[in-house]
């Protein structure tokens, strides 16, 4: 089965195509120098940069797997969650196709895009956790079954990618942040500057970054220029690090799961992946082409999907889809999960 996949949720416009487990192609054409001025992503902007590219980056995807619309068996697009505007112009290219070609089309939580990635490149097994950790997210899923999620940790404020991007923004360092703070907190000390490591008391899987937001705001306040950026940079991606680790671990105790895959823009962090790697069990990243906003993950969500038969007509857009239940399991292995050894 050969799918072609768009996603245009935020700021990215990419397009696929996925055969089984291969990648044949995968265009993106990234809007980051048109957000940079603006140190994040602006709605408007976005939108009318879609709609500017998303033909091209389409049909560079069909012709990079050396294929047409006609060798394609079904189209799948992201409904959500994202920004309106940006969603809007993906389905209404995928709707045109699908309507010109007769192929099925199919609509793909986004989200569902991200936690299924790893088994494009692994043989990660089912039941696995998905750490989803982006600009746009921070949460944790318990992937059962394909079309079978279980919210696990969420965050209660900000990404750990905008958290990232707004420090970054506050040394006045540029958009994205996450990847100059990660170079520059490599030549520093992460034990220099004491960054609180939130905690939610009602829910200790929580996440939440809008505490070491402020308090680097503080620090920034108290210290005028009169410190060393590496060392803030380290100190600050540090506290970030240490919340994601300390949630992926309690996540995988708590259900008895022992597998755990990480994606979106953050897994590119050295820090996060040296300490996850550090973790007992099995711990996946996919490669950062399937990481970041894509169209492939999209094409191999819908696949899987459609293996089984559960396809998706519904195409109506949505800023907040939340894929499956929020957690509301014991303390057990979920439904006969069974807990991976190690
Ligand atoms: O998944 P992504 O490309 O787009 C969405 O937000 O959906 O993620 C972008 C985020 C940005 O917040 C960026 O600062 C962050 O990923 N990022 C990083 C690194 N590279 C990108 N954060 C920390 N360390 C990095 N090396
Ligand atoms: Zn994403």
């Amino acid at each position: 089965m050969r799918v072609l996949g768009i996603e245009t949720s935020c700021d990215d416009t990419s397009a696929a195509v996925v055969e089984g487990r291969r990648v044949l192609s995968n265009i993106l054409a990234s809007q980051d120098v048109l957000h940079a001025p603006y140190g994040g992503v602006v709605p408007e902007l976005a939108a009318r940069r879609h709609l500017e590219t998303i033909s091209d980056v389409v049909r560079r995807a069909l012709l990079d797997a050396s294929t047409t619309i006609a060798d394609i068996d079904a189209i799948a697009v992201t409904r959500g969650p994202g920004l309106v505007g940006s969603l809007l112009v993906g389905v209404a290219a995928a709707q045109g196709l699908a309507l010109r070609s007769g192929r099925p089309l199919i609509g793909i939580n986004h989200l569902e895009g991200h936690a299924l990635s790893p088994l494009l490149h692994s043989d990660l097994e089912i039941p696995f956790l998905a750490m989803v950790v982006s600009g746009g997210h921070s949460a944790i899923y318990l992937v059962r079954d394909i079309g079978d999620y279980v919210e696990v940790a969420a965050t209660r404020d900000d990404s750990a990618g905008e958290a990232f991007d707004k420090g970054a923004k506050m040394l006045g360092l540029g958009y994205p942040g996450g990847r100059i703070v990660d170079e520059l907190a490599s030549k520093g000390d992460r034990r220099a500057v004491a960054f609180p490591r939130a905690r939610v008391k009602a829910d200790p899987l929580a996440l939440s970054f809008s505490g070491l937001k402020t308090s680097l705001w503080d620090f920034l306040s108290r210290h005028g220029r009169e410190f060393s950026v590496e060392d803030v940079c380290a100190s600050f991606q540090e506290a970030i690090v240490d919340v994601l680790v300390a949630r992926a671990e309690a996540a995988m105790e708590t259900l008895g799961v022992a597998r755990v895959a990480v994606a979106g823009g953050v897994s590119a962090n050295s820090r996060l992946r040296q300490r996850m790697n550090e973790l007992t069990g099995q711990v996946v990243f996919p490669p950062m082409s399937l990481c970041t906003d894509n169209g492939a993950m999209i094409a191999h969500a819908a696949l899987l999907r459609l293996q089984r038969g559960i396809g998706n007509d519904d195409l109506t857009v949505s800023s907040r889809l939340p894929l499956g239940p929020r957690r509301d399991l014991p303390r057990a292995k979920a439904r006969g999960a069974g807990a991976a050894a190690g």
